[in-house]
């Protein structure tokens, strides 16, 4: 290891350039970044992982990102979506297992029933408790109106991935067929931000196309934004999906997984006291992705509640993990998981970023 590297390791601005040397390590300056990564980690927000539940809600698309299994052109999928007795009961679920937040996913839909059934479910779930979960939406590009409601409902986390942002690329993995703009989805980001929300964002990592650049201009984008939660994690090729034809640009599944891991590392080190996710994709590319990615320096899971039936709907990318595992059986098995990491969980909190909450106080 050269002196150079260690230093910049513990430089708190890091600028284009040491971002992707950082990016390319291997061997023992890898091994030094994901230490140094998680030292930091464990130094501002100790040993803690915070979990959002997670509810899959529906799989109806209008978009049709190139590379995902919901896209609205994929015959091969049996669409549902859940009822509010079904969406509250996983949330009653949440709560019984001291998860302490709860996640809504869903393929994105603007239309009036979709947004007000929300609205109604927020609100429902606010009342579980007396207000005790959490609540993180991630339901694609609203109008400024639609994120406006629903924060005021009582959510107050969003999740909005970028997937690129780099526009070039980004409009190689999302058709130009006037359903898809860059820009919107910046916007987006923005309004989210304006409101506020705690507002994240991500990419995913090993994109057919994709270069060292591409992900180190991700990671300062992320800071420019200033946003206050990341999830990052490996492009998964999925057969019934168009880019599915490029999948021999694809990187195998190690080295996704080993640039995940740096990239999670190095933002760890630009945005300390971020939440970052550590993807369940991980799982699908090495069977103890999420717990590497936790000791790259993640700290929140998002444990799947969806109801059994319906999970394997909801194929995003295929060989999702836990698809046939009960909930009570995602508890121990990620207690266990951790615990072997010298993490512990954090039950019963809403687990916010610490980035977001120090600057709400000023
Ligand atoms: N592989 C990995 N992640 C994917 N996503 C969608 N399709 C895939 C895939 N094939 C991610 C996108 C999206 C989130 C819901 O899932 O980043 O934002
Ligand atoms: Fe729809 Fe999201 Fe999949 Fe794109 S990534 S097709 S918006 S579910
Ligand atoms: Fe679901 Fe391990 S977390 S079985």
């Amino acid at each position: 290891m050269t002196p150079a590297f260690e230093d910049i390791l513990r430089k708190p601005d890091l600028d284009r350039e040491e971002i992707k040397l950082l990016l390319s390590a291997e061997g023992d300056r890898m091994k030094a970044l994901l230490r140094r990564a998680l030292e930091v980690k464990l130094a501002r927000l100790d040993n803690c992982v915070h979990l959002r539940g997670l509810i899959e809600y529906g799989n109806v698309c209008e978009k049709d990102c190139l590379y995902c299994g919901l896209r609205s052109g994929n015959g091969n999928v049996e669409r549902y979506c859940l009822s509010d007795e079904e969406v509250l009961s996983c949330a009653r679920l949440a709560h019984e297992l001291g998860y302490g937040s709860v996640a809504l996913q869903s393929g994105e839909r603007s239309d009036p029933a979709f947004i007000a059934k929300i609205e109604r479910l927020v609100r429902e779930i606010k009342k579980i408790d007396g207000g005790s979960l959490g609540i993180t939406l991630s339901l694609g590009e609203q109008s400024d109106d639609t994120y406006r409601r629903w924060f005021e409902a009582g959510a107050h986390r969003y999740l909005l991935r970028i997937e690129s942002s780099t526009e070039e690329l980004y409009y190689k993995i999302h058709p130009r067929n006037g359903k898809h703009s860059f820009q919107k989805r910046i916007a987006c980001l923005e309004s989210l931000k304006r409101i506020g929300w705690q507002t994240g964002t991500g990419v995913m990592v090993g994109l057919p196309f994709q270069t060292q650049d591409h992900l180190a201009d991700d990671l300062l984008f992320f800071k420019r934004m200033d946003v206050a939660m990341v999830g990052l994690g490996p492009y998964i090729p999925h057969p019934d999906t168009p880019l599915y034809r490029l999948r021999d640009l694809v990187p195998p599944a190690a080295e996704r997984m080993d640039m995940t891991l740096r990239m999670i590392a190095v933002l760890r080190l630009m945005m300390p006291e971020i939440n970052m996710v550590a993807a369940t994709a991980n799982q699908t590319v090495d069977p103890q992705g999420r717990e590497k990615a936790i000791a790259a320096g993640a700290n929140v899971i998002m444990p799947n509640l969806t109801p059994g039936e319906y999970r394997e709907s909801y194929f995003i990318y295929p060989d999702k993990a836990c698809v046939k595992d009960r909930p009570d059986q995602c508890r121990s098995c990620l207690d266990i998981r951790l615990a072997a990491i010298g993490h512990r969980i954090q039950y019963n909190a809403w687990g916010d970023s610490l980035a977001f909450t120090k600057k709400a106080k000023g």
